[in-house]
């Protein structure tokens, strides 16, 4: 039986996921809960990391190495760049890069960590299923790089300055760290965020009013793709 991981970094993020999958047994381990449910021949392992990079390293690195996850999935929410992003649409992060890495007094580019990579690509496979099965829902899936850090970001300036710098197109807080460990530890990946906010003046306001209903939307599309996988 395939065993996969479902990653997200609140307790909202994952509520939904765990309604749609029904029964499952609870682990604790490492500071997290890990439900695990046995659905259609597979195995799946859920949980939510708690926000930032550190929380969602233990959760994705716990489930490889005790759990044995075939691969990671991350479903959540993100603050959008992109003047195409609007409040619940959803996005596939192509790559993944840490904003907040800045070790540029010694010369390295932004984001870059000697002997480390400045992006991370997610799976192709992964993503080109995920676009087939988005297509066969008549959703549309916007793609695009992804940037995280340990910073909820609500200034049009900081925004702007992040979109410039990696040409991203939204911003979250745990992709690139799961990112960082799947690639290390050689396990396919792929992050889906819904839209809650677009990381400006407003964020944190529209983030408490979207965070269930965008939750709910990435979770949806998540729980299809486990049916393709
Ligand atoms: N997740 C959702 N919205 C966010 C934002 N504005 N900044 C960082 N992470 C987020």
């Amino acid at each position: 039986m395939k065993t996969i991981g479902i990653m997200g970094a609140m307790n909202e993020e994952i509520t939904p996921l765990l309604e749609i999958f029904g029964n499952f047994d609870r682990i604790e381990l490492g500071g997290n809960t890990f439900y695990k449910v046995e659905y259609s021949e597979k195995i799946l392992i859920i949980a939510y990391s708690k926000i930032g990079k550190v929380h969602a390293a233990i959760t994705a690195t716990t489930m490889i190495l005790h759990f044995g996850v075939e691969c990671i999935i991350f479903s959540g929410v993100a603050g959008g760049i992109s003047s195409d992003l609007k409040v619940g649409d959803l996005l596939l992060a192509t790559r993944l890069v840490q904003h907040d890495v800045d070790i540029t007094a010694f010369g390295h580019a932004k984001g870059f960590i000697p002997e480390g990579q400045l992006f991370y690509d997610s799976d192709v496979g992964l993503c080109s299923l995920a676009c087939d099965v988005a297509s066969e829902m008549g959703l549309s899936i916007k793609k695009g790089i992804v940037a995280s850090g340990d910073q909820f970001i609500a200034s049009k300036e900081v925004k702007d300055s992040i979109a410039h710098e990696f040409k991203a197109i939204a911003v979250e807080m745990e992709g690139a760290a799961v990112a960082c460990v799947c690639y290390n530890f050689k396990v396919p990946f792929c992050i889906f965020r819904s839209i809650s906010d677009s990381a400006d003046g407003e964020a944190s306001v529209s983030f408490d009013k979207f965070l269930e209903s965008s939750a709910k939307t990435s979770a949806q599309f998540v729980s299809k793709l486990v049916d393709r996988i």
